[in-house]
């Protein structure tokens, strides 16, 4: 495993102990890295929690991602009291449940823009604010996560399915904006799991029971399996990748058909 002594890193996205971002923050920790964790207000209770239980006492910062002052706040407490930053963690989605539950063609553009703003513009107005604080230092990783549905239609997933679309394109421009500076920018696209999130997708019970029928390894991923790939990219041993979406699904998305 990846020794992350002597690097920083700043995770987005944690809202309790079954977030896809709290296992890649507690293997980080645990591998010497010095974190700053931020949370969404009405997430702070729970994050100062999860933060009191690591190591080394992480910066715990708020952060709402579509105000530019708490993003400008975050990386500038991030450069002047971490020193630079190496990792930076995007685990932040949302869409209003009513575009996400109805019809993609009845999507309303407040619902749209919401959903884009949150879910794919933050991954570029992180980016920026990340150049100066990781070029000092080498260069650094980005890694954000992802779904299928950004690729192909997943009923249910609807409008998180177009913004993940955005996110996708923006990992890649990104990836060749920022590579001259030696920072990677990778996306992890998991199979589903049981999270806050989660629970917002339509049918994600049957999501599981088609994974277990029809993914060619028969069986469900977890945040932990999340948290060991999302630290590989993290790592020196993938210094040559940048602008990949790596899928971690079981191979369920080389499928063709589901179950015959
Ligand atoms: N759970 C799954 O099945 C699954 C599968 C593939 C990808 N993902 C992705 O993983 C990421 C993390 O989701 P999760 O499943 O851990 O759920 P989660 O609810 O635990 O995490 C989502 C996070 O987004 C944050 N967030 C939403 N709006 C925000 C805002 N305006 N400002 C700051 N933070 C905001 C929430 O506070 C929360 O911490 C998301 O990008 C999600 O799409 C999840």
């Amino acid at each position: 495993m990846a020794n992350f002594e002597g690097k920083t890193a700043l995770i987005f996205g944690i809202a309790n102990h079954n977030s896809v971002a709290w296992p890649i923050t507690q293997k980080l920790a645990e591998q010497g890295a010095r974190l700053a964790l931020t949370y969404q207000e009405r997430m702070e209770q729970n994050v100062r929690k999860l933060a009191a239980t690591l190591p080394g006492s992480p910066l715990v910062l708020p952060c709402d991602v579509q105000k530019d002052e708490d993003l400008d706040a975050v990386f500038d407490t991030v450069g002047k009291d971490l020193g630079g930053l190496d990792i930076l963690i995007h685990s932040v989605a949302y869409a209003p449940t009513d575009d996400l539950r109805g019809r993609v063609s009845h999507s309303s553009r407040a619902g749209f823009l919401t959903a884009l703003d949150i879910s794919a513009y933050s991954l570029i107005a992180m980016g920026k604010r990340a150049e100066p604080l990781m070029q000092p230092r080498g260069g650094g990783s980005i890694v954000a996560m992802t779904y299928l549905g950004a690729e192909r239609v997943v009923p249910g997933y609807n409008l998180m399915g177009i913004a993940k679309a955005a996110l996708e394109a923006s990992i890649r421009y990104l990836a060749w904006d920022l590579g001259p500076a030696g920072i990677r920018v990778n996306g992890i696209s998991a199979g589903p799991m049981r999270t806050l999130s989660a629970r917002g997708v339509g049918n994600i019970n049957d999501m599981f029971t088609l994974i277990e029928q029809v993914a060619p390894l028969r069986r469900n991923m977890s945040q932990d399996d999340v948290a060991d790939l999302a630290l590989f990219l993290c790592s020196e041993q993938a210094r040559n990748l940048t602008g990949s979406i790596e899928h971690l699904d079981s191979g369920f998305h080389i499928m063709g058909l589901g179950t015959m």
